[in-house]
């Protein structure tokens, strides 16, 4: 199955944790059409862990849906989710356990991804937890990517095995289309800019069919729900989704959509930002400066289709700086007699052609954005 670009979707996680049910479910699916999220891209429509009985069936194997969380069962669920124009997302563990203690697929990968299967899945997120000792992740995830390949149905692979281990080295070759690079996200600013800055290195590991995937996005969470911490302002979370879509990494929204807040909504389908995470050349970004006197504030570069870029300011600190870019560090020195025509993506203003360097203010915790074409300069006299 080829997954060309990071996939984009909704996580029950951050927001639900165990408290999902058929209900909840579906008055998620009809939220995600209905405020669209599905029109921006957003498709996938995936639950997590919590969802089945305690133990398998002791005659079958098969993991049991919860009689009292999906009393029509799974196949219910994604008959609707699928009638809503969404495709539909589940979750299960490499280990003998889920991280929250239901069983996981380990030594039964074949018969779940039947299962996944049957229940018309089309994606499916594998954790990491309660692994026997002498097992190893890359046989784990090969296994689960096969069983999946056999199934019948394109399901796309989600890893997560929190980036231990050197996973990006080898998770390409286990058929993941994402993989999870990092621990899990908490609604606050330190978690999503430390998760952030730990996969600078690694964003040349993310490419088409296997995403480096650094969590579902807590915007719109405001503190509330399962991950919620002390929450981001909605000038934090536009750097968080400034960050994702730079990184091309994929777009999994956690709040609760169902009553969604104008300003997250607004950034989470803003046509211009989702452009940039769905370009088609996928190229990683570069840090082009960092700022002389206070390292939390940096420019990332990001090679867009066309011989188009974009500039991603970030205001990190705790107080207004200035933050340098230098086209020289971008591959573009004075004498070259070119310059970028630059138009700022949340504005919608073209600031003209720049030549040699800009160096905006930025506010705290605060992050610009420009989409920029680079072009001769005119002759000067
Ligand atoms: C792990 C994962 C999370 C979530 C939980 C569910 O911690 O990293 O994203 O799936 O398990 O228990």
């Amino acid at each position: 199955m080829n997954v060309m670009l990071p996939p984009m979707g909704f996580n029950t996680w951050n927001t639900f944790g165990a408290s999902i049910n058929e209900k909840v479910i579906m008055e998620t699916a009809d939220a995600m059409v209905e405020k669209g999220l599905l029109e921006a891209g957003y498709k996938y429509l995936v639950i997590d862990d919590c969802w089945s009985e305690y133990e398998r069936d002791p005659v079958t194997k098969k993991i049991v849906p919860c009689k009292k969380k999906f009393p029509n069962g799974m196949k219910y669920v994604s008959d609707y989710i699928h009638s809503k124009g969404l495709l539909f997302g589940m979750y299960s563990c490499a280990g003998v356990r889920t991280c929250a203690d239901y069983p996981g697929s380990f030594d039964h990968e074949y018969l779940d991804a039947e299962t996944f299967a049957e229940y018309g899945v089309d994606f499916l997120k594998y954790d990491f937890c309660f692994m026997p000792a002498t097992e190893n992740g890359p046989m784990l995830y090969r296994r689960m990517g096969m069983a999946l390949r056999a199934c019948g149905r394109d399901i796309l692979f989600s890893a997560c095995n929190w980036g231990v281990d050197n996973v990006h080295q080898w998770i390409r070759s286990t058929g993941a289309h994402m993989y999870r690079s990092t621990y899990d996200i908490n609604d606050s600013f330190e978690s999503f800019t430390e998760i952030a800055a730990s996969q600078i290195d690694n964003l040349c590991y993310s490419a088409p069919n296997c995403f480096n995937d650094i969590d579902m996005l807590t915007i719109g969470m405001y503190g509330k729900g399962n991950v919620g911490n002390t929450g981001c302002s909605d000038l934090e979370y536009k750097m968080q989704f400034v960050l994702w879509c730079m990184y091309s990494a994929p777009l999994m929204i956690g709040c609760d959509v169902r009553n969604i807040s104008d300003a997250a909504k607004a950034l989470l389908t803003n046509k211009d930002l989702i452009a940039i995470n769905q370009d088609p050349e996928v190229r990683p970004p570069f840090v082009a400066t960092t700022h002389p006197w206070n390292n939390r504030c940096k420019v990332l570069v990001k090679m867009l289709a066309n011989n188009e870029y974009a500039f991603a300011f970030f205001n990190m600190s705790d107080r207004e700086n200035k933050v340098p870019l230098y086209f020289y560090d971008a591959g573009v020195p004075a004498s070259s007699g070119y310059g970028f025509d630059m138009t700022d993506v949340f504005t919608g203003e073209n600031i003209g052609i720049k030549s040699e360097y800009i160096c905006p203010v930025v506010e705290s915790h605060g992050t610009l954005l420009y989409r920029a074409k680079l072009v001769k300069l005119p002759e000067s006299k």
